[in-house]
């Protein structure tokens, strides 16, 4: 029996009503599958797949508040109502004043960097997310990693591992000249660093330094809200706080935002940009009309900027938060009890393994948290990503490969879409390739690597 405190944590605040079929390919046709796709989980097809964690983005389930309000959605190509809604809607959440759709998060970043950058200018971040990197690198700038120590190492627990490392950030933007950064930029949650979260008192102090240069400061929103529940849960003075005064604080230190809105807003398709200064706001209309289409759509139609609206307000629930953290920090003790060697503490999105540690005697530049991936889908339908050696690619000035901090094998929940019995299978799974694999010698190497970004089309050979 369980106290009434520890049931109520484990209450799921939704049931289903539609469901999508899904099924396990014979052990056989998986390997048959994987083979023909050369390695690259991105060339299966989703009928290829049972359970599916290659990404959180536009893979949650809609709500009935949502799929309601998408029949209200307004068509109109300029001024339409559910522009208006979604707009308020994130006005009311951020208090950042001008927002502008975009059809994803990559969209938003591109017309963001085609104002902000300069040639050579810098981007100073916490482990920028790729799709960011190159785009910020289109627009001409560079990327500066400035997270902390602790974010780069698989096995330190640290409480906000997506950190900005605020003396690096301050010699770096020093070295520099406040007016070569185009701007700071802050991803909550740190994707790329394992879905780990950034403290208010991290936020609050690069906001206050850069402030005092003139540098502008901008999140990286797509799970704004997952790191909103992280700093109440651990941070000392929010643990009483609601979610959304949390958000509002959050916003009120940066200047602006980019967000993939298929995460933490739980729609299929869309992102946006959002900026308190008008002069920037009125510059990013042209580059919007040109890329994404006008500015009161973007790029969404209007039923997705109503799904949006409501799916916002769906994220900031408390039960629901407190459900998808916890059921990632499930997936996380599974794993751990297993033996299976994970980025600890567990982020908000995902479950990441290290691969180099996982196979050991795997040598680094094998991909060993790509041969993970492969590994998983062999054994049981499980698709996952790699965040690693694959993605991070070459230097782009020296053409070098780049060897990252950590080589990890992503296992990303898509929102309210998985039961734990789902969950639980994956463990299984994982567990069963560490059990009979951890002597493997042998990783794989490119049979293609792609030009340009080199991690969705890239194929792989066993050596
Ligand atoms: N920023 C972050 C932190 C992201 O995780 C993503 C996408 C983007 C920007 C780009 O947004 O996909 O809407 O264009 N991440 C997905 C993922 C693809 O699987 O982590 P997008």
């Amino acid at each position: 029996m369980s106290s009434e405190q520890e049931r109520a944590r484990r209450v799921v605040p939704f049931r289903a009503k539609v469901v999508e079929p899904i099924h396990l390919l014979p052990r056989e046709e998986r390997s048959r599958r994987i083979e023909r796709a050369g390695l690259c989980l991105f060339a299966l097809k989703g009928d290829d797949v049972y359970v599916d964690l290659l990404t959180d983005s536009g893979t949650g389930s809609l709500s009935t508040n949502q799929l309601a309000a998408m029949m209200t959605g307004d068509e109109s190509y300029a001024g339409s109502r559910s522009f208006d809604k979604m707009a308020d809607r994130f006005r009311e959440i951020t208090g950042l004043p001008f927002v502008i759709p975009s059809h994803q998060g990559r969209g938003a970043e591109r017309v963001l960097n085609s104002v902000l950058v300069r040639p050579h200018s810098i981007v100073p971040g916490n482990s920028h997310f790729d799709t960011t990197k190159a785009h910020i690198e289109l627009a001409g700038g560079r990327c500066v990693d400035c997270t902390i120590e602790a974010g780069k190492d698989s096995a330190t627990v640290h409480p906000f591992k997506g950190n900005v490392d605020v003396p690096k950030l301050q010699k770096t933007i020093e070295e520099v000249g406040a007016r070569n950064v185009a701007y700071v930029l802050i991803t909550i949650t740190c994707n790329s660093g394992g879905g780990q979260p950034v403290s208010m008192a991290n936020i609050r102090e690069v906001s206050t330094l850069c402030r005092a240069r003139g540098v502008p400061v901008f999140f990286d929103a797509a799970r704004f809200a997952e790191n909103a529940w992280f700093i109440r849960e651990r941070e000392a003075g929010y643990g009483n706080k609601p979610v959304r005064e949390i958000v509002r604080e959050m916003f009120s230190y940066v200047d602006g935002c980019t967000m993939s809105s298929k995460k933490d807003a739980i729609v299929p398709m869309g992102g946006l940009i959002a900026v308190r200064d008008q002069g920037l706001f009125d510059a990013l209309k042209t580059p919007t009309i040109l890329f994404e289409g006008f500015y009161t759509y973007g790029g969404m139609s209007g039923m997705m900027m109503e799904a949006l609206a409501q799916g916002l307000d769906d994220v900031m629930q408390e039960d629901y938060l407190r459900h998808r953290i916890g059921q990632i920090a499930q997936l996380g003790a599974g794993l751990r009890a297993a033996g299976v060697p994970i980025v600890e503490p567990v982020g908000g999105h995902a479950v990441f393994v290290d691969g180099r540690r996982f196979y050991p005697h795997v040598p680094e530049d094998q991909f060993p948290a790509q041969l993970l991936c492969v590994e998983l889908y062999k054994e049981g339908g499980v698709r996952t990503v790699e965040v690693g050696a694959n993605l991070i690619g070459r230097d782009p000035d020296t053409g070098e490969n780049i060897r990252p901090a950590l080589d990890l094998c992503r296992l990303a929940v898509p929102r309210r879409a998985y039961f734990q019995e789902h969950l639980d299978y994956v463990v299984d799974v994982v567990a069963t390739v560490f059990e009979g694999q951890r002597d493997r010698t042998r990783g794989l190497a490119f049979e293609h690597e792609a030009a340009g970004i080199r991690h969705f089309s890239s194929t792989f050979r066993y050596l």
